[in-house]
């Protein structure tokens, strides 16, 4: 059994995933060019499927699987601080937006029981591939970036036909 507690951090990392969703598709509007949408379609399919995964364990103890409303307002609240900058200065500043959520759920670890240990340190790593991926973007690596993050994909989108 988890506690009432563990059970709310449980669903602080679903709807952390809500957030991320809100935040990329928000992020395609800013974006334009092939491998900008190309990455952050790729970091948007792997929070789904990310949402995805935890909403097995959020379900398994008993938690809520509505998904916030609050979660996506946040993302879009936080989008606002991005929208000004290049791509350079706004990956370069997700990479820092990355090491809090990442801060977070190493807190989290040190308090959970075994059995919640694996999939919050599935979500550190989640954090590491996403910091790797903004910091490759901000240094004008696009496509090792997309290539990093399409690696880690059960649905990994397709490289685009020529028309
Ligand atoms: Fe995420």
């Amino acid at each position: 059994m988890l506690t009432e507690q563990q059970i709310r951090e449980v669903s602080e990392m679903y709807q952390g995933e809500v957030y991320g969703e809100a935040f990329y598709c928000a992020l395609l509007h800013l974006f334009h060019t092939p491998l900008q949408q190309h990455l952050i379609g790729s970091l948007l399919q792997l929070e789904t499927e990310n949402k995805a995964r935890l909403r097995q364990i959020v379900y398994e103890y008993g938690g809520d699987l509505v998904e916030s409303d609050a979660s996506r307002d946040e993302a879009r609240d936080f989008i606002r601080r991005v929208e000004h900058m290049s791509w350079t200065q706004a990956t370069a500043y997700m990479v820092v937006a990355s090491v809090e959520f990442q801060d977070r759920y190493r807190e989290i670890v040190e308090t959970v029981p075994d059995v919640l240990k694996p999939v919050v340190n599935y979500m550190i790593e989640h954090e590491d591939l996403i910091i790797a991926a903004m910091k490759l973007a901000s240094e004008g690596e696009d496509e090792k970036a997309i290539e990093l993050v399409a690696g880690q994909l059960m649905l990994p989108l397709p490289t685009l036909t020529a028309a």
